[in-house]
């Protein structure tokens, strides 16, 4: 999709489709709506009148600009976004992802958003959504961004299609308030971006794990170490064996792929500053070893490497966006299979920390890899430390579909990931890791087990993870819960929803520009 920003009236705007926001509950139409539905002789107005359109969030009414009536654009898109005192940029994204939908299904290819409208037909919120604050920066990003997540689609393996796909070409954001024209760019272009990285995370997850195979995922890091200032390093088994990894390469011995440990620098900052090393679960697809996993839903295991796909689409974003902050991103990838070679329950494996694990179950594979990573990490002492992973589905009991778990050994650090969530719409939720439960991973034969029972599935796993995170900063984020949907929402798909990639972005965005506020409500 072709992306412009530029000076504009929704009423001149040459577009298939124009669409305006507003409101549930207000009486009148706002700014470029009003001007709109002026030159319609009021037939905007009127569905509001017969209560045919309310502004309710997501509703969407399409109007068609009759031949003569002086309003270049084909259609008019009204779209609600709810009760003004609960707009939010969360709101903002859903109502532009569904009526960008909408636009699609009608069959048009291009569409304007009026900024300024946008800005006033939701600032009229006081909520306490961001929106209060947002001004045409963050709404062109929201705006943008949410428009390509929503028109998201995975069709690549269809060569049966009945009609010819429907895509939408162009989007234009008008702004017809020229000083507001820069930043509105900025945001624009930060939105595309964002955009276009959870794209990226989405099409590797939704990609079967026949072909996104570890070498896959590291001839992707090579690509993405195309950008300025970007730096991949691969190691394949033999140089993993003589570093002693052998926690990583314990998984990888079921598996006939070769297993890869891949490491992104991306320098954007000053030499010698410590970076920020983000470590991300890789394995291609998890049958669970020879802990064999139920066949019920094994199919989306070819997701398991969410977390490392949104590691690597995160430098990608940082290096296009310019971002001024050094970072690493760690991805040990590799397939967790039952082969004859497999580890078995009981086995014991010594990690390239000098730590020895015993393998209770081998479907906890994640923290297996994720162990080796966060040791590896520390070579280059970052000043924070983070790891992603689809790594236990106690994460799913615990807190549904709707939040990414959080856990570390830092507030301050946990503290940004909660911001940087509740900003994108990627929230996230603490949980305790507390002392108490170190005691369900200890082993009487090794210095840790890879699982500590049922009873605070998420916690233990974190509990074992932060035994390799040695002294630094660090928040382990466990995605489990939320990298997959089995429904379509506004501007989330059915199937890989590419979560964590926006969250990562933005908490990266704010260390660049200095903006470390503390939790936020809630803890
Ligand atoms: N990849 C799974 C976790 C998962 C489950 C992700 C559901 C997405 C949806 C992970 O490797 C796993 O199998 N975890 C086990 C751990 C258990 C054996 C301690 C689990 O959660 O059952
Ligand atoms: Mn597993
Ligand atoms: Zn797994």
């Amino acid at each position: 999709m072709d992306i412009k920003v530029r000076t504009g009236q929704a009423e001149e705007e040459a577009a298939d489709a124009v669409v305006v926001m507003h409101c549930e509950g207000e009486p009148r139409l706002t700014g470029g709506a009003s001007a709109l539905d002026t030159r319609l002789k009021g037939r905007l107005a009127a569905l509001l009148k017969s209560g045919e359109f309310t502004g309710k969030l997501n509703q969407v009414s399409i109007v068609h600009v009759a031949p003569g009536e002086p309003v270049r654009a084909k259609r008019v898109v009204l779209v609600g976004l709810g009760k003004p005192k609960e707009v939010s940029l969360e709101k903002l994204r859903q109502a532009t992802a569904t009526a960008a939908k909408a636009v699609r299904n009608a069959g048009a290819e291009s569409f304007a958003v009026p900024l300024t409208h946008t800005l006033s037909a939701a600032g009229r919120g006081q909520g306490e959504g961001a929106l209060a604050q947002a001004g045409p920066r963050e709404v062109a990003q929201a705006l943008v961004e949410s428009a390509i997540l929503g028109l998201y689609q995975f069709t690549v393996y269809h060569t049966e299609r009945k009609e010819e796909a429907k895509t939408i070409r162009r989007m234009t954001v008008l702004v017809d308030d020229p000083p507001a024209l820069t930043q509105a760019q900025q945001g624009a272009r930060q939105g595309e971006v964002v955009g276009e990285a959870a794209t990226y995370v989405r099409d590797l997850c939704n990609h079967p794990a026949n072909v996104v195979t570890p070498t896959y995922m590291a001839n992707e890091a090579k690509k993405v170490a195309r950008e300025k200032n970007v730096r991949c390093t691969v190691l394949d088994r033999p140089q993993m064996e003589r570093l002693g990894m052998g926690a990583i390469l314990g998984v990888a011995r079921g598996s006939h792929e070769p297993p890869k440990f891949v490491i992104l620098e991306y320098r954007g900052g000053p030499r010698g500053e410590r970076p920020v090393a983000l470590v991300g679960k890789t394995i291609t697809f998890d049958s669970g070893g020879i802990s064999l996993k139920p066949a019920d839903n094994m199919e989306q295991m070819k997701a398991d490497m969410t977390g490392g796909a949104a590691v690597l689409a995160a430098v990608l974003a940082a290096a296009q966006l310019r971002l001024p902050l050094n970072l690493v991103a760690v991805i040990p990838a590799t397939e967790n299979m039952p082969g004859g070679r497999a580890i078995k329950p009981g086995d014991i494996l010594h990690s390239l920390s000098g730590k020895t694990i015993e393998v209770i179950n081998t479907d906890a594979e994640g923290r297996l890899i994720l162990a080796d990573g966060l040791t590896y990490a520390q070579r280059f002492k970052p000043a924070a430390l983070v790891d992603i992973a689809t790594l236990t589905g106690a994460c799913v009991v615990a807190l549904g579909n709707h939040a990414i778990g959080v856990l570390g050994n830092n507030e301050q650090l946990i503290g940004e990931l909660k911001n940087a969530g509740e900003q994108c719409g990627e929230r996230a939720w603490q949980l305790p890791l507390w002392e108490d439960y170190y005691e369900q991973i200890k082993s009487d034969v090794a210095d840790v087990k890879n699982t500590g029972g049922r009873a605070g599935g998420t916690i233990t796993a974190a509990a074992f993870l932060s035994k390799f995170a040695g002294d630094a900063v660090w928040a382990h984020l466990d995605i489990a819960s939320t990298d997959w949907s089995e429904r379509e929402r506004a501007y989330i798909p059915k199937g890989a929803t590419g979560v964590g990639v926006r969250l990562l972005i933005q908490f990266l965005y704010n260390r660049a520009n200095g903006v470390r506020p503390a939790a936020t409500r809630g803890h």
